[in-house]
């Protein structure tokens, strides 16, 4: 009989739970796009109405999507700087350290609110060379204790969105300034999308508010954020694996053909410095 871990989460820091659930059920599936047996064994464990949050399969595979992405974009970053440090901003519940499997000099820090990294250890518990922090990613004095000695490495999924413009820009900003190298990779919505997304049922149940900080254009953080160059970028509606999602998405997707506002509304994004 399996113990189950009582969730006492709300607000922006519930969120992760809808992620979480997204990359279990997405692993479940055949020929998965991403294999998380943590996301699964999570999900058994934690004592949690997962109803509720209305993932549904297509919610699923693209919360699953992004994670994939993000995944192979880390190894490549830890490809050409394999001593980096690793942050891993608004982690969540999430373990991409386990599925990227970093090399041996790699430091890695998962970082978010201190009730959802509690949950974290209790799950997950503690494992050599890798840390974890509980604190807000807006409180400089955390970043203040990381050693800065190495490229830093940054992955941000699913947070940015939460930010206000000013405190992105800061603590990208600290970041840049902080690290003699390294690169910075999230997912950006775009002023649209934060509009439209505020209606979304995972927000609507766990009562998060969206920071508002909608980038249009992600060539316009070079100049928020002096240091930052954009590397890469790749729209959400514009990756090749859109034939897996169900044909009531991919009609909603072929539509917005006609509005290329709508067409940028969610991009994944790398900057170097
Ligand atoms: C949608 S979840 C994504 C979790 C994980 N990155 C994933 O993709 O599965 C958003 C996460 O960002 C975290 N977050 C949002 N704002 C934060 C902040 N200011 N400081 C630390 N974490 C934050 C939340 O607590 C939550 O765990």
């Amino acid at each position: 009989m399996i113990e189950r871990e009582k969730v006492r989460l709300s607000g922006v820091a519930e969120t992760t739970l809808a992620t979480l659930y997204g990359k279990a059920v997405a692993s479940r599936a055949a020929d998965p796009v991403l294999v998380d047996l943590d996301a699964e064994g999570a999900v058994e464990r934690l004592d949690y109405d997962f109803a509720r949050l209305g993932v549904s399969r297509d919610s699923a595979l693209a919360i699953a999507l992004r994670s994939a992405y993000f995944d192979r974009w880390t190894r490549e970053a830890l490809s050409d700087h394999p001593d980096a440090t690793v942050l891993h901003l608004g982690c969540g519940l999430d373990c991409r350290a386990r599925r990227v499997d970093p090399p041996p000099g790699v430091r890695w820090y998962d970082v978010d609110r201190p009730e959802v990294i509690e949950l974290r250890r209790r799950l997950y518990g503690e494992h050599p060379g890798h840390h974890t922090i509980g604190g807000s990613v807006t409180d400089p004095r955390w970043l203040a204790r990381v050693p800065a000695d190495r490229p830093g490495v940054v992955v941000a999924e699913g947070m940015v969105q939460y930010l206000t413009e000013a405190e992105g820009v800061d603590l990208f900003t600290r970041i840049v300034e902080r690290f003699p190298r390294g690169v910075v990779m999230f997912d950006a919505c775009s002023s649209l999308a934060m509009r439209l997304g505020r209606h979304r049922k995972a927000l609507r149940a766990t009562g998060a508010r969206p920071g508002g900080w909608g980038i249009d254009d992600p060539a316009t953080v070079e100049s928020l954020v002096p240091g930052l160059r954009l590397g890469k970028q790749q729209a959400f509606l514009g990756v090749p694996e859109m034939a897996r999602f169900g044909w009531q998405t991919r009609l909603a997707v072929a539509l917005t053909k006609h509005f290329p506002a709508a067409q940028k509304t969610g991009r994944l994004v790398r900057y170097d410095f």
